[in-house]
């Protein structure tokens, strides 16, 4: 891996007038459950009580519904680390991901950056912290512009985010190209000549250009080709490392999640369910749905060595977000659910030095 130092960035937008708010004594659970090396890390992000909710009426007379697709998430993200977000389809992994990129505004809570809280009807606020949070999306040919060429697109990033001269941007340009693994003529090229893998890599080029403190990645493989999957990955965490970026990296993926991932946060249904460390989340589970979800990976965890009842917990579909039932948002698909579980939504608390939302944690079997 090469260390070429980067050449800095000059902030393109004035340093706003204020100093940063003081930090949220509270840790989250990032604080509270980073590994070795990170416990005096400042976080670069961090939410409280984050919450994104839907409103929609079946027709215009029908009574108002509210979809509550994010709930009360609290997370701290240092740089260098990685926390990875996990959850079935539709619990809530990229609406949380839209608000921490500074996207979409939360129903709810708080969000600072470097210690500073934004918000997006804050235009000054957000100026300020615009380029400190970059995004890697799914689709790499939908997130570049089909007339730029590649050249363009990065150049116009660093133009509206800097001062940079013409040629220092072209040199800064090249210099990222070359870090993700592309040529310096592929500049030319357009989006569609390169093939899917070049296109992330041109996307993770233009995310890390500005220098940013936190990339929010939402399942920046899964479009891939299997073939690909791992180069992309290596890059990604090899330059994370190199830039001590904190990335939240958005999977439904486990296998995937067990080679990158610091700490783990399982999502069902809009609520953290499941906190920990990678080893703690991934290799000894404590939530029934995070023991479900591990089953259903048979890579990482072949079915004999899983404790009574795994198997079992994941095979009816999660209810709809529209009308979740009442008590633990689990319990029709649990098998250790009993009559506390129908009634009382359990909080997340901690367990084992990790922090699980489940009322039985403690009794399951092991
Ligand atoms: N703009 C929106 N309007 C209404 N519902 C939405 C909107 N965006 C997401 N949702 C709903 O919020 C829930 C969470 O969606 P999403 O964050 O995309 O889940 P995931 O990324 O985990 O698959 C889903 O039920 C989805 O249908
Ligand atoms: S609270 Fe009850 S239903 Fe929910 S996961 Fe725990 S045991 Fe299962
Ligand atoms: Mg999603």
């Amino acid at each position: 891996m090469s260390t070429t130092p980067v050449p800095p960035v000059p902030p393109g937008s004035p340093v706003p007038p204020g100093s940063p708010g003081p930090a949220d004594p509270r840790g989250g659970p990032g604080a509270a459950h980073a590994g070795p090396g990170a416990a005096h890390a400042p976080p670069v992000l961090q939410a409280r009580a984050l919450c994104r909710h839907f409103a929609s009426r079946a027709h215009p007379l029908a009574a108002r519904r509210v979809l509550r697709a994010v709930q009360h998430v609290d997370l701290d993200l240092a740089g260098g680390r990685t926390l990875a977000v996990v959850g079935e389809s539709g619990c809530g992994k990229s609406t949380l991901a839209r608000m921490l990129a500074l996207l979409d505004s939360p129903s709810s809570g708080t969000l600072r950056i470097d210690g500073r809280q934004v918000s997006l009807h804050d235009r000054q606020a957000l100026r300020s912290v615009r380029t400190r949070v970059q995004m890697v999306f799914q689709d790499p040919l939908g997130s570049l512009h089909p007339r730029q060429t590649i050249g363009q697109s990065l150049d116009e990033a660093l133009r509206l985010a800097t001062g940079l001269a013409r040629g220092e941007r072209a040199e800064r340009v090249d210099w990222m190209l070359h870090k993700v693994g592309l040529r310096s003529e592929q500049a030319q090229h357009w989006p569609h000549m390169l093939s899917g893998g070049q296109r992330q890599r041109v996307a993770i080029a233009r995310a890390l250009l500005l220098q940013p403190k936190v990339v929010v990645a939402d399942e920046p493989v899964s479009a891939l080709d299997v073939s690909v999957r791992a180069q992309v990955l290596n890059l990604l965490m090899d330059l994370g490392e190199e830039f001590q970026v904190a990335y939240l990296f958005i999977s439904h993926d486990l296998s995937v999640v067990a080679h990158i991932a610091d700490e783990v946060m399982v999502m069902y249904l809009g609520r953290c369910v499941e906190f920990g460390t990678r080893e703690q989340v991934l290799r000894h589970p404590a939530h029934p749905y995070t023991r479900g979800l591990i089953a259903a990976t048979p890579r990482l965890q072949p079915q004999a060595q899983q404790p009574e009842g795994v198997a079992r917990t994941l095979r009816a579909e999660p209810p709809s977000p529209w009308n979740p039932p009442p008590g633990c948002a689990f319990h029709a698909r649990c098998p250790h659910a009993s009559a506390i579980c129908r009634e009382h939504s359990p909080r997340l608390r901690e367990v084992d030095c990790r922090l699980v939302a489940c009322h039985h944690a403690e009794g399951l079997p092991r």
